[in-house]
């Protein structure tokens, strides 16, 4: 298990019955500097350079996206929730792991992006983050979270799959 795996509390019935949290909360709090710097290195160094944007999943993917953002002096775009942006350009409704949702996007321009977030369980926020992304103008180069639960997909999205820092198969 990675060495991160101690800092991240299993939390067991949240926030419904049957849900097994993984709350990365205590690895924030203690290694947050370490964690951004793990999640830089899921990208070489030649495929940082193309990339114009980081794109946030609301709200726990602002934390990874802006904070990578300003270590490679690039750009942060926000997908977010209904009802919060001004100017949306475009609207797609998802499945989560527990519920459903919509996610809206203001108009983008053409650049590359990378979109972030803290976990990936059955991949319905990546995927309609990454549609919404191509919708209104952006490319997608890459796809990024903290951890990937195994167990509850195998995404990939056009033949892209998530990079992840930490990954539980069970
Ligand atoms: C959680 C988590 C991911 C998503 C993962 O977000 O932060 O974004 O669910 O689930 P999925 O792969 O099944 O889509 P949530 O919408 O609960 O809210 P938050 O980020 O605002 O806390
Ligand atoms: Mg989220």
């Amino acid at each position: 298990m990675h060495p991160f795996a101690q800092y991240i509390d299993n939390v067991p019935d949240f926030p419904k019955s049957g849900i097994l949290f993984r709350d990365v909360s205590p690895l924030l709090r203690q290694k947050f500097s370490e964690t951004i710097d793990a999640m830089s290195d899921l990208f070489t160094p030649d495929e940082w350079a193309q990339v114009d944007h980081l794109v946030g999943i609301e709200s726990r993917g602002f934390i990874f996206a802006s904070a990578l953002a300003y270590k490679h002096g690039k750009g942060f775009v926000k997908v977010r929730k209904p009802g919060k942006l001004p100017n949306v350009c475009a609207t797609i409704a998802y499945g989560l792991e527990y519920g459903s949702d919509e996610l809206q996007m203001q108009k983008g321009d053409s650049g590359k992006v990378i979109i972030c977030d803290d976990l990936i369980a059955t991949g319905g926020s990546m995927k309609a983050a990454a549609d919404l992304c191509e919708q209104v103008g952006y490319e997608v180069v890459g796809l990024a979270c903290l951890v990937d639960l195994k167990a509850l997909n195998d995404f990939e999205w056009h033949g892209m799959r998530v990079r992840s820092v930490i990954q539980y198969e069970d």
